[in-house]
């Protein structure tokens, strides 16, 4: 044994990394074991960050390509340099994946470097790059193993032709024809990119609408945005196989509804079909209790059916698979392990799509309350009657507030706009402090802002908007 621990964390995501940091500000002696080549995890290194530096450039290239004409400003020929664009991604990563070894630092956490197993519910195994093995004592273990995307029976993924978004975040030249399967978050996210980058974009979804989940009038005005943005979708269509023929992708979907059948060739597929749990060997053997999703059961002290094993973020069985639920739960379970009352509030985790304009959503959906038997009222406002969207010419989307019939009291809001992502923090708050609609409608917002918005759908609730 090298060392006696407080907390030793397996993963170094947004749940691991940050639960390493609020235990060891909770003084307690704190490793973070992690089996990539850096810090921070999928969100890090080939999820939510290079995806939004790619979102952000290939905007960028579309702006200066279609609608910096428009504004007045000529600037010839605009060419793409996808190598350029890639190493500014790359350099991105890098440089937030130094931070949180500058933050381990700073918090005095041992990062232990190799892949973390558990021994006994007191010993956690790291073995390093040349297979050597070292023992580490710890009084708690947390598991914050992330997640992997989920596989199609029957479609291998090589990340050449057939990709997961860690291939498609990497392409060497911009696919003239590319085909995505799933019209969720990854699957929308990364379609925009190669859209404004230049490829022909199929996106092929098994339900009859795309992000299910979300509310319905979003998914539909969402839907036809994207449309217009020449992004072309196949729903209610299952993909039945895909074959690899001399560098091409030979994809044959079903429509669910007439089974007719439908084959398409093109150059590169994205798999974006949802992701699951990060179970390993070690821990289906080692008596921590999975349910039926083969996700880690928690209670509500995210405490494993062993005792003093916990689990956070993708791997257990709670909230969405949001990088920030999954660091909202690294602070929750470092505060229970220090004897502090660790919280999350899984009604109040706002949801982002980052396309553009963007998708947010917190709270319930009307689906959703329907379901719970719940009466509601709706307000509704349109970003064509928002002044400062409409001079910025981001007209498109709304923001819809849902609230309580009797008590007023905000029970979910989602909303399109270029800045939706940033609006909905307003909401979260809003509802954490379990706000009404007149409370939002009653607060000064300032002009000219998108967050005017927000202020007039509240006002809706009321029917007494004043733009529209
Ligand atoms: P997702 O669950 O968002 O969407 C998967 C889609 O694939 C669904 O619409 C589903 O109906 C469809 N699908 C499933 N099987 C299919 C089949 N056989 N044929 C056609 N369609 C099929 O999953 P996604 O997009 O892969 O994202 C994975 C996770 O990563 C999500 O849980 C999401 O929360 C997270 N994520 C979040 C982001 C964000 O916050 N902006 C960005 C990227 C990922």
């Amino acid at each position: 044994m090298d060392s006696n621990f407080d907390v030793i964390v397996i993963g170094s995501g947004p749940a691991g990394y940050v639960c390493a940091i609020r235990s060891a500000q909770l003084g307690m002696k704190t490793a973070c074991v992690e089996m990539g080549k850096t810090l921070g995890g999928t969100c890090l290194n080939v999820g939510c960050i290079p995806s939004k530096s790619l979102l952000n450039s290939s905007e960028m290239y579309h702006k200066a390509q279609k609608e910096f004409n428009n504004l007045g400003i000529e600037i010839g020929e605009v060419k793409l340099n996808l190598s350029k664009m890639m190493n500014s991604k790359n350099k991105s990563v890098l440089t937030l994946t130094k931070g949180i070894e500058f933050l381990f630092k700073k918090n005095k956490i041992t990062h232990l470097k190799g892949k973390g197993s558990i021994s006994t519910k007191n010993t956690v195994t790291v073995t390093d790059s040349s297979r050597k093995e070292t023992k580490y004592k710890t009084k708690n273990i947390v598991i914050a193993a992330g997640s992997v995307s989920t596989p199609l029976p029957g479609i291998k993924v090589d990340e050449k032709t057939i990709v997961s978004s860690t291939g498609a975040i990497s392409f060497e030249k911009v696919p003239k024809e590319l085909i995505v399967i799933g019209a969720g978050y990854i699957g929308l996210e990364l379609s925009s990119v190669w859209k404004r980058l230049g490829s022909n974009v199929t996106v092929i979804e098994f339900l009859d609408h795309i992000i299910p989940g979300m509310d319905r009038d979003i998914s539909n005005e969402f839907q036809k945005i994207l449309n217009k943005q020449g992004i072309n979708f196949k729903l209610n269509s299952k993909v039945t196989t895909v074959n690899v023929v001399k560098n091409k992708a030979v994809v044959d979907f079903t429509d669910n509804k007439s089974t007719k059948r439908e084959r398409i060739e093109c150059d590169k597929v994205l798999v974006a079909v949802g992701r699951k749990a990060n179970i390993d060997d070690n821990i289906s053997k080692s008596g921590i209790q999975l349910d039926d999703q083969k996700k880690i059961k928690v209670n509500e002290k995210f405490e494993t059916s062993i005792k003093n094993i916990y689990a956070i973020g993708d791997v257990i069985n709670k909230g969405p698979m949001l990088a920030h639920k999954a660091e909202d739960e690294g602070i929750a379970v470092a505060e229970i392990i220090a004897g502090q009352a660790g919280h999350v509030n899984y009604d109040v985790i706002p949801a982002v799509i980052y396309t553009s304009p963007e998708v947010a959503m917190v709270g319930k959906t009307e689906d959703q309350l329907k379901k719970e038997n719940i009466e509601y009222k709706v307000g509704k406002f349109p970003f064509l009657a928002n002044s400062r969207a409409k001079v910025n010419n981001e007209t498109e989307g709304f923001v819809k507030i849902i609230a309580d019939k009797k008590t007023d009291k905000v029970l979910g809001v989602s909303m399109i706009s270029t800045v939706a992502g940033t609006l909905i923090a307003e909401l979260a708050l809003a509802m954490e402090f379990g706000a009404s609609s007149e409370d939002i409608a009653r607060t000064c917002h300032a002009h000219p802002t998108h967050s005017e918005a927000v202020k007039e759908a509240a006002l809706a609730v009321d029917k007494r908007p004043i733009h529209f």
